[in-house]
């Protein structure tokens, strides 16, 4: 091949390969705005072109920036608004930079494409901006963060579906702790992966908790009978954990309860005595390790009862639906004008 084509030919394909690298500008100034608020970044981030040039932490697609992997950098700082003109981002994982805090910006709510946000062992603080709500394809991993219990004005704690792990974290004197949330209405923390017991400390009866929603998790022991102090308590899901021990024999105090769910553990003991839980609509205990047991007398006495599921033998649930007058998988047939 003549000399003189082959050179042509390599400049242009070093042309082709340079502007296919170059950085999107926009995201170019962005990545530069998180860098100058930040101390320890990667030696490699330097030039104009953190696609181009490889940074270290930073994976493009289509010379857009689409994810930020810094975990356990020693990373200092504040995380800059400016990340929101990263469009393209759908991932960032700044977990384990112990120094990287200061307040959450509001403007990452207009992240459209972000589906992971890892942040576990950072030290965000401040409240979670409003605008995280909007992200829809969202996904908090790791331990739920101690700091939510200095959200002091929190109304509405949902973190349902997520992959959280851990603990239930309480105060300890010196750290925050969901149990200092006493003004909050919701904890919806339910399909998580949540372990640990319940812990007796998160409950008091200052709090004002309407939902307790803690169903399918990993969580072990018994149902503290601290619960038993949240009076304004309406719907209660303990479902789908591995929940062990007696019911405590307090939670019939919950006179505000219309949806109790206590099935898929492995509750021991005798049935609960739900006497007095006078507005309690549906009732699912089954799939536990109950004491054998007949129709509980007290069953009869809670005139609100539509939906019931128990298990007098392991592994099989029954349903009554008193509203229907539906009994099915129940023997004996209970009498049914008790049940009125
Ligand atoms: C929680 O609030 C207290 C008191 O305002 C403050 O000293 C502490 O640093 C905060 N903790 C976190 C983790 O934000
Ligand atoms: C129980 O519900 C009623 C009716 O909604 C309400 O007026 C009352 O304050 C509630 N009780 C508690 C302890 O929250
Ligand atoms: C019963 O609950 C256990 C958890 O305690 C669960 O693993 C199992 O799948 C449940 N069985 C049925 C039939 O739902
Ligand atoms: C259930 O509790 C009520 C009220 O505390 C009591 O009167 C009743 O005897 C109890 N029933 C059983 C079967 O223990």
């Amino acid at each position: 091949m003549n000399p003189k084509i082959l050179v042509f030919l390599l400049v242009a394909s070093l042309q082709i390969c340079s502007i296919a690298a170059r950085t999107d500008i926009d995201d170019v100034a962005a990545v530069k705005a998180l860098k100058g608020m930040w101390e320890n970044t990667p030696p490699s981030w330097e030039g104009q072109d953190p696609c181009g040039d490889q940074w270290d932490g930073i994976k493009c697609i289509n010379s857009r920036v689409n994810s930020i992997q810094l975990s356990s950098m020693g990373l200092k700082g504040q995380l800059s608004g400016y990340i929101s003109d990263l469009q393209e981002l759908q991932t960032i994982d700044l977990s384990y930079n112990k120094d990287l805090g200061g307040p959450l910006p509001t403007s990452i709510g207009s992240l459209k494409k972000l589906e992971n946000l890892i942040m576990v062992g950072c030290g965000f603080f401040g409240p979670i901006p409003d605008s995280i709500g909007s992200l829809q394809q969202l996904v908090f991993f790791g331990q739920i963060p101690p700091s939510i219990g200095n959200l002091s004005q929190l109304f509405w704690l949902d973190l349902t579906d997520n992959k959280l792990e851990g603990p239930i974290p309480i105060s300890t004197g010196t750290t925050p702790g969901l149990d200092m949330l006493i003004k909050t209405k919701h904890f919806h923390l339910g399909k998580n992966q949540l372990s640990g017991r319940i812990p007796p400390e998160l409950f008091s009866s200052d709090m004002r908790l309407k939902h307790v929603l803690f169903d399918s998790n990993k969580l072990t022991g018994s149902i503290p009978s601290t619960l038993g102090l949240v009076q304004t308590l309406e719907v209660v899901r303990l479902d789908r954990n591995s929940l062990t021990g007696p019911v405590p024999s307090n939670l019939n105090k919950l006179t505000n309860v219309s949806d109790l769910f206590l099935s898929n553990n492995k509750l021991s003991g005798p049935l609960p005595n739900l006497t007095g839980m006078n507005i309690l609509s549906y009732l699912d205990m089954s799939n536990n390790s109950f004491d054998a047991s007949n129709f509980p007398p007290w069953i009869s006495t809670l005139q609100s009862l539509t939906t019931l599921y128990w298990n007098k033998l392991r592994d099989r649930s029954q349903l009554i639906d008193l509203r229907n007058n539906l009994i099915a998988e129940y023997s004996p047939i209970p009498d049914k004008s008790k049940l009125k």
